[in-house]
């Protein structure tokens, strides 16, 4: 990943602000590679030289990767002055330049990744990479195999382009039905739009894969696990 700065190294893993880190550097609290280092401006490879600040070793993770269960009631935004946000809920973490990796709705739960890697992130989300969008949905009226291949068709939401055909499988069609339903594109409120075409509105939606990456069950709405390695490996495949 090359080289960084020891004062940059030290403010991106939150030891301090750069004013505050420089002050440690500068009254000898800081080893680099086993000595001490005086120097703010020093380079070096985080990847082959161990940091310790007051002899605890600080480690630095240039990329971090959380998945979440996006619970209702948060929006998926960096800050925000009426809901609390999606970052609110990552309460372990090293960076401060967390973002979520697309968005869904206020009411909406379920997976949704959180990272600090924009190329990553604009890989994912990249139109062109028709990456699969799996949810699941509560509808308000019975859904039928003529509303399934109408999905498969592709169908007008008011934008200029149909829709792209989407995968629509009933799991019980009744007064309110359940549904799977998978996209491959990531239009505003695209599902909901969709059901609302054939005048069955959504009650509930919920996402639960994204490419190869699925929600985690034993996530309850709210919680959060970092990625494992084999996770971040099949989402940089995709991306
Ligand atoms: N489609 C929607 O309508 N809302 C979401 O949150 C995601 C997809």
């Amino acid at each position: 990943m090359g080289l960084i700065r020891l004062d940059k190294y030290l403010a991106d893993m939150q030891i301090g602000t750069r004013s505050e880190v420089k002050k440690l550097i500068r009254a000898g609290k800081v080893q680099v590679g086993g000595h001490v280092c005086k120097n703010a401006d020093e380079k070096f490879d985080p990847e082959q030289t161990e940091v310790m600040v007051d002899h605890v070793l600080v480690g630095y993770a240039a990329y971090e990767y959380f998945m979440l269960n996006k619970p209702k009631g948060c929006v998926s935004a960096t800050e925000d002055n009426r809901y609390p946000t999606v970052l609110d809920y990552i309460s372990q973490h090293k960076r401060k330049d967390l973002f979520p990796v697309g968005r869904l709705d206020l009411d909406t739960e379920g997976l949704l990744l959180i990272t600090n890697d924009g190329a990553l992130a604009h890989e994912l989300l990249s139109p062109a990479k028709h990456i699969p969008k799996t949810y699941e949905a509560k509808i308000d009226g019975i859904v039928t195999q003529a509303d399934v291949e109408l999905f498969a068709q592709g169908m007008d939401i008011g934008e200029k382009k149909f829709t792209k055909p989407a995968k629509l499988v009933i799991l019980k069609a009744n007064v309110i039905s359940h549904v799977q339903i998978t996209i491959y594109e990531g239009k505003f409120h695209q599902i909901k739009r969709m059901f609302e075409a054939i005048d069955k509105p959504v009650l509930e939606l919920k996402r639960i894969s994204m490419g190869a990456l699925a929600l985690d069950e034993q996530l309850e709405p709210g919680e959060y696990r970092p990625l494992t390695e084999e996770e971040i490996e099949y989402l940089r495949q995709r991306g």
